[in-house]
């Protein structure tokens, strides 16, 4: 059976939420922080995020092994967050090709993109390493608390570095 990317639909919301669960615990031991905002989110807020978000879904048969959500602001800027993958699936190439999936979805989504923008906790480095892979490149750092700093990271569309330059 082969692992399929959709686009997520509106009865994802409950078992997106258990997978974000499962895998953001890594994330809440590396901080020493279970209240970080991937374990606390609500299934309202989950479903809302499905309506107002481009949400992507890898499922292998039934069960949602991975997702990934988007958005494109008003800048023109497609940001990207909430990636994940089932522990047991990780490290198979899975993680890339549902960043690169959004990564397209929201280039077809219309808006001009001028760029991409994520973040991960300054931890993080597995999640760095893969984002710089990928062609992101570190351009600020968000403190949150004195446990938490946001890494941003950008990844520029070619044509239009001049804008991505006037709005960062
Ligand atoms: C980040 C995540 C989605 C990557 O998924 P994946 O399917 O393993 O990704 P890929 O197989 O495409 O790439 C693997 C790379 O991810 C990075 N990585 C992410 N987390 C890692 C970890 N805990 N340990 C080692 N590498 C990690 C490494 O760069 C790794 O490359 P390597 O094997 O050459 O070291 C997955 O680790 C995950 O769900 N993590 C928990 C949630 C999370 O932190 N999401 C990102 C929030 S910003």
């Amino acid at each position: 059976m082969s692992v399929t990317t959709s686009v997520a639909t509106e009865d994802d919301a409950e078992r997106i939420l258990k997978l974000q669960f499962l895998c953001y615990q890594g994330e809440a031991e590396l901080y020493g922080d279970w209240s970080i905002d991937p374990l606390t989110q609500t299934l309202d807020s989950m479903r809302s995020e499905l309506k107002e978000h481009h949400v992507l879904v890898a499922r292998l048969g039934d069960e949602i092994v991975g997702s990934v959500r988007g958005r494109v602001d008003d800048d023109g800027v497609g940001r990207i967050g909430r990636l994940m993958v089932h522990p047991r699936m990780q490290r198979h190439g899975l993680g890339s090709r549902l960043l690169r999936a959004m990564e397209q979805q929201l280039a077809a989504d219309g808006t001009v993109i001028v760029g991409y923008r994520l973040f991960t906790g300054h931890r993080s480095l597995g999640n760095l390493r893969l984002y710089q892979r990928l062609g992101y490149r570190q351009t600020q750092v968000e403190e949150v608390n004195s446990k938490l700093s946001f890494i941003v990271l950008e990844k520029r569309t070619e044509p239009a570095l001049d804008r991505f330059a006037a709005i960062a």
